[in-house]
């Protein structure tokens, strides 16, 4: 018989790639999904029905019922990918945000604790936990200096994983993961935000879009190299620290342009600060303007990750580039906006 895997956040963008591969693993795949007054299963939906799939309710903020629900799927691997994972929303609700990041990871923790089961253990940190950055690229030993609720949750998610795993002799493992997207990636996250804002310029369907700040630079990887980097993280030999990243970063500015070139479009840049306008030299348009409304009170400026480690022990490396991906988001949304057009969504100029 196959493994069994619980995956939190079984419903976002990194639960549904990993959903898939452990399928493909022949694992029997137990998805933890919370309740909500609209279906939240669009990302998984092609999955009901298939051989190893099951669903159940639970919520990372009650205990009893993390409880009931892994003593009886009794797994072999626990993937915490659950998370309010929207850094920029985490300014407006903190207590929320550290309640299901860094106090769900715990109940879980506790738990496994508890039961005295042999369950593997992984913890989705995040490359936001470096924040203002300490040294560059940062490393797995690089100091955390975090800038937000978001990347201090996920401070004390990391360090209590840690200390389960000394502690208790918990196989817990933390991947901190930098910023990785997708055709599936939330469309109020930057990358997936000007893939479909811009597809719909390029339709004639809206005519701006509006971002915040322009500069910031990420390390931009793709969901569905990184979760295989999650699974493998639980398959190495003993539990550790690990770091994913493409070692490549980009600005928001460039993501912008190489999405406006597979739309046809040659973005110029012309002001500055809140005045600067990105214009499409090909029709003299406006199409990109900065609102404020997008600043954090805290930003990130900068992140750069060295994964030697992972790619050494883990034999992982990432296999889509910068631009791959901001071809594959842009072609995949421009049908995704095509479609919506058909089945007569509304249109916002
Ligand atoms: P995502 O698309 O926002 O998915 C988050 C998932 O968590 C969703 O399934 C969401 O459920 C679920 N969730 C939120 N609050 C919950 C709660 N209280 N109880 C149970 N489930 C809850 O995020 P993602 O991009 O896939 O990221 C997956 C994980 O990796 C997150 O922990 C994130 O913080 C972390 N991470 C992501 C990145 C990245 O660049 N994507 C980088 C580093 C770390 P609903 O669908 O019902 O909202
Ligand atoms: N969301 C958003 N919307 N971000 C914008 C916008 C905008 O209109 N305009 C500029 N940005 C800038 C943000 O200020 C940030 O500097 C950068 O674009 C990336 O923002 P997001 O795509 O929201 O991602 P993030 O880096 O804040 O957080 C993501 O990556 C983390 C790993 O570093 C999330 O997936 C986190 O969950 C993850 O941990």
């Amino acid at each position: 018989m196959g493994k069994k895997a619980i995956i939190s956040g079984i419903t976002g963008q990194d639960g549904s790639y990993l959903a898939e591969l452990l399928l493909g693993k022949g694992y029997e795949v137990y998805g933890l999904q919370r309740r909500a007054s609209l279906p939240n299963t669009g990302r998984i939906d092609h999955l009901y029905g298939r051989k190893g799939f099951n669903m159940t309710y639970a919520d990372l903020s009650d205990s009893s019922n993390l409880l009931r629900v892994i003593k009886k799927i009794g797994p072999d691997e626990f993937y915490n990918l659950g998370a309010q994972s929207h850094v920029g929303v985490s300014f407006d609700v903190p207590e929320f945000t550290v309640n299901t990041n860094a106090l769900g990871p715990l109940r879980i923790l506790e738990t496994i604790r508890n039961l005295g089961l042999p369950i593997k253990y992984y913890q989705a940190s995040s490359s936001e936990m470096f924040g203002k950055v300490l040294e560059t690229p940062q490393k797995v030993t690089t100091p955390f200096n975090p800038q937000s609720p978001y990347g201090l949750s996920k401070v004390f998610a990391y360090h209590i994983t840690k200390i389960y795993r000394t502690g208790y002799s918990i196989f817990a493992s933390n991947g901190i993961l930098f910023n990785h997207e997708s055709p599936r990636r939330g469309q109020n996250f930057v990358t997936r935000k000007v893939t479909m804002g811009l597809s719909r310029i390029s339709l004639g369907l809206q005519k701006t879009l509006r971002l915040g700040n322009l500069d910031a630079k990420r390390d931009w990887g793709y969901s569905k190299d990184y979760v295989e980097a999650i699974w493998k993280i639980l398959q190495h030999k003993k539990p550790d620290d690990f770091l994913i990243a493409t070692g490549e970063t980009h600005s928001v500015r460039e993501w912008v342009e190489e999405v406006g070139k597979h739309l046809g479009m040659k973005i110029e840049w012309k002001g500055k600060g809140l005045k600067e306008k990105g214009i499409d030299k090909k029709t003299g348009k406006i199409v990109i303007e900065v609102d404020p409304i997008h600043f954090r009170p805290n930003e990130v400026e900068f992140l750069q990750g060295d994964s030697s480690k992972a790619r050494k022990l883990l034999k992982w490396k990432p296999r889509t580039t910068f631009k791959a991906l901001a071809k594959l988001m842009t072609e995949a949304d421009l049908i995704y906006v095509r479609e919506e057009v058909a089945q007569g969504h509304p249109v916002t100029k």
